[in-house]
């Protein structure tokens, strides 16, 4: 590929920009599933877990904050390439757009914008709501063998205690499902790895990623509401 093709203010640039964020959030995504998955081991699993993590100090905000530009770039890149898309069917008045090479159409293709921006606005919700939530500060303290934790058990509970947050994150799930399920197969076309002869495997791959990422993210919130006991301190719409 020569250096103009890859420029990123290129068409080709920015899809494979997109596509290369793209991979590094399914990686976050299955590492992020795996560490929630602690929710089934009880309130100890998932707060020393927590401690784990937050015990990288300085080198957590480092990461914080990469993965932050991950996700900001993955979403420009993905609405300039939309805009392309638009002004060129615009301009050559076409009804439906043909990226060359593959070009399924399905439900899951045609909503990844809207997915997309649903799936940026859950996660300013969900960072306000857990990252940023009540801490040992405001008396969010559990005990984990001889030390004191934060205990991110109670704010996670408080939260999905409450019905209305439940069908949230259940119908959130459910979308990041659908987003995935383009979205696997996409992000390897767009940064080159999928010759023809691996797009059909790719396509079946995609599809099975998705529904076992999405039934895992949205086993936790269920799992919590209807089999995890509410805590003494109640339910939160709201937390301080
Ligand atoms: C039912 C689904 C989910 C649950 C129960 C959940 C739970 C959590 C919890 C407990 C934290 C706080 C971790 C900590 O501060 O140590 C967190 C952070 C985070 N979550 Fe989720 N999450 C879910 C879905 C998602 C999804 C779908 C995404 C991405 C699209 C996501 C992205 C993030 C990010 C970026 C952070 C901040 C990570 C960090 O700063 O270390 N989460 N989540």
């Amino acid at each position: 590929m020569s250096l103009t093709r890859f420029r990123l203010s290129s068409s080709v640039g920015k899809k494979f920009l997109n596509g290369l964020t793209g991979v590094l959030l399914l990686a976050f995504i299955v590492a992020h599933l795996a560490g929630n998955l602690t929710i089934f081991a009880g309130q100890d699993a998932l707060n020393g877990y927590a401690a784990l993590t937050h015990s990288l100090g300085p080198m957590l905000i480092v990461i914080e904050l990469l993965l932050g530009a991950v996700f900001l770039a993955h979403a420009a890149s993905a609405i300039s390439v939309w805009r392309d898309g638009q002004r060129a069917r615009r301009r050559k008045n076409l009804r439906t757009a043909s990226k060359g090479g593959s070009s399924r159409q399905t439900v899951a293709s045609k909503s990844m914008i809207a997915t997309g921006v649903v799936l940026l606005g859950f996660l300013v919700i969900h960072l306000w709501q857990f990252r940023f939530g009540p801490n040992e500060h405001q008396g969010y303290v559990a005990r984990l063998g001889d030390r004191e934790v934060w205990d991110l058990w109670r704010v996670v509970v408080e939260v999905l205690k409450n019905p209305l947050w439940t069908l949230f994150y259940t119908a959130v799930m459910v979308l990041l499902g659908l987003h995935l399920r383009h979205g696997f197969w996409s992000a390897f076309q767009s940064i080159g790895l999928l010759g023809p002869g691996l797009r059909p495997l790719a396509y079946s791959a995609a599809l099975v990623f998705a529904v076992a990422v999405a039934a895992g993210f949205v086993a936790l919130p269920l799992y919590i509401y209807f089999l995890v006991p509410t805590p003494a301190t109640g339910v939160a719409l709201v937390h301080p």
